[in-house]
């Protein structure tokens, strides 16, 4: 099943809000490839993408915090890079051993799960800090 964006991910950042919905973007067209039986076309180019957008994703994200002085940017900032970790390690498998049917699914289930869990339970706490900060 594709990961939906309901209002549950919604941080209410209209900069954080964009790039999440890219994210679960990527995870669904790539789900969605899986389903035609095109993955293995599409597999590359979205851990690729998943590489590169996260690094943008959570640099703008950190900077969002440091720039409101949010008070768990330490925290967050493991968080992230123990994703991007998990991501360069789904990566250099892929590399290694081809786009097996598992490593395909480990990347939709373990990327999109990540990103659900830590939306909800993490950047919601840094975007209402961001508000609260700017006084709206
Ligand atoms: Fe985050």
């Amino acid at each position: 099943m594709a990961f939906a964006w309901t209002l549950a991910l919604e941080t209410g950042h209209p900069m954080i809000d964009a790039q999440h919905k890219e994210l679960i973007k990527a995870v669904n067209d790539l789900l969605a490839a899986c389903i035609q039986g095109n993955a293995a076309d599409k597999v590359n180019s979205t851990v690729d993408f998943l590489l590169s957008y996260t690094k943008k994703h959570f640099g703008e994200e950190e900077q969002l915090q440091q720039q409101t002085n949010y008070p768990d940017i330490a925290h967050h900032k493991v968080l992230h890079a123990e994703f991007v970790k998990y991501v360069a390690d789904l990566s250099a498998k892929l590399k290694e051993q081809g786009p097996s049917p598992i490593l395909i699914n480990n990347i939709i289930r373990g990327v999109g799960e990540w990103l659900v869990n830590h939306i909800q339970k993490e950047d919601v706490k840094v975007a209402a800090h961001a508000k609260k900060t700017s006084g709206g």
